[in-house]
């Protein structure tokens, strides 16, 4: 799987770091050559000699203490792709900055390769925004993120934090390499709609954006020119263009412009299915009484899609609560290509949750479901998942 490649592993100060000397085992086994640069908060967690055992390189530690004169020039062209794996919250603050005061760091900046980031930290500190800002930041540089997975964490904690498995990051490793989505256009939509009772008030639901951005921003990360139409907050990413919407018509007029160009079109918006009909130009007023709201339908994004010839590779949505009948009724009728349903009344999953948990469908009614993963992972196993299903010709 990886061949020949050349792959810099860095390892910062956390429990996870004896993952680490796994992982550049795994990676060996997966045939790449490893090089392993290290923080000396790392050392404390493993010791150099366990990664020169296994790679048959003494890893690089300091700035000074090489017989390299500038060790981390060396090792960033040196690498065909660079793993930081645990990277602490510290570690990350750092590659957000730039704050190349130590050698893993300035590698991570020396290097032009395709960089895997797996974060490991305590779930309070993973969702602090300042690590969530850096953590966006990094994202926003074209690093790619895996995990982090919920787990049992140091100290007999569990929750969100845990560093995935060493697989999932040799898998990261040569989807970089390869980016399988190279050339592809895909379409996203994300988001929940708002539509207009008044100038103040609206119909909407409790869409985050959160999954869209996710399914966006890792087939950008495996290459794909995306084009993502929401209503919520979007991510920063080279490869991801946006357009913003707030009402069901908006996002179908600018979804249906896009569709045609697109190879794949995921919709995880949560689309509006009813508006009122005649919103009020000024502000209701309680003194005047309940109004009488009309409604009227909001076009089907997703059906105008399915019934475009050709049209992209169609995958859908279905968010429902208590029983999943509603989403194989959806697959097996809506004329798509898969569709994704998740459970929003369950904890962990649906709306605004860094998490969910989902059942993959397909026409033909055959059903898979994934236990409860991030909603990044979702997206990861979701792009595999389509890869394997769409002959592009
Ligand atoms: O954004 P998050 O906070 O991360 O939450 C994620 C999510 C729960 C919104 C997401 O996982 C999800 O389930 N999205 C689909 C929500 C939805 O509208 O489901 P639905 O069963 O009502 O619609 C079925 C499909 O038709 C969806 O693909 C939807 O985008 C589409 N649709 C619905 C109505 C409409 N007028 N036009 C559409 O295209």
């Amino acid at each position: 799987m990886l061949t020949g490649r050349r792959i810099v592993l860095g390892v910062s100060g956390g429990v996870a770091a004896y993952k680490a000397a796994y992982l550049a085992r795994r990676l060996m086994e997966a045939g790449a050559k490893v090089r392993c640069v290290l923080t000396d908060a790392a050392t404390e967690f493993v010791g150099a000699q366990t990664f020169a055992a296994i790679t048959g390189e003494y890893p690089v530690v300091g700035f000074f203490d090489e017989a390299d004169v500038s060790p981390h020039t060396t090792l960033g062209q040196w690498a065909d792709a660079m793993i930081i794996a645990p990277a602490t919250a510290a570690t990350m603050a750092k590659l957000a900055s730039g704050l190349s005061d130590n050698v893993l760091i300035g590698t991570a900046l020396a290097a032009e390769a395709p960089l895997v980031v797996a974060p490991a930290m305590h779930t309070e500190m993973w969702s602090k925004p300042a690590t969530q800002r850096n953590i966006a930041e990094i994202v926003a540089d074209g690093a790619i993120v895996v995990g982090p997975a919920v787990g049992p964490l140091a100290g007999g904690d569990v929750g969100q934090g845990r560093m995935v498995e060493p697989e999932a990051i040799v898998a990261a490793v040569a989807a970089a390499l390869t980016r399988e989505l190279d050339g592809w256009r895909v379409l996203v939509t994300a988001g929940g709609t708002r539509e207009a009772i008044d100038p103040v008030r609206y119909i909407g639901n409790r869409s985050s954006g959160k999954m869209g951005n996710a399914i966006a921003v890792e087939a950008a990360s495996r290459g794909a020119d995306v084009v993502l139409v929401t209503s919520a907050p979007p991510p920063a990413m080279a490869g991801v263009s946006v357009i913003s919407v707030e009402t069901a018509q908006e996002m179908a007029e600018a979804t249906w412009a896009q569709a045609g160009d697109c190879d794949v079109a995921v919709m995880a918006a949560a689309v509006a299915d009813f508006r009122p009909k005649n919103p009020e130009a000024a502000k209701l007023r309680r003194n005047e009484g309940l109004p009488a709201i009309d409604l009227e339908p909001t076009p089907d994004v997703l059906a105008g899609v399915a019934a475009m010839e050709p049209r992209p590779f169609l995958v859908g949505f279905a968010a429902e609560t208590g029983s999943l009948d509603g989403a194989l009724r959806k697959a097996t009728s809506k004329d798509i290509d898969l569709l994704v349903g998740n459970d929003v009344a369950k904890t962990g999953s649906g709306f605004a949750t860094d998490t969910n948990e989902v059942t993959v469908y397909t026409p033909d009614g055959s059903a898979e479901t994934w236990p409860l993963l991030t909603k990044r992972e979702v997206a990861s196993r979701l792009w595999d998942r389509i890869i394997a299903s769409y002959d592009r010709g």
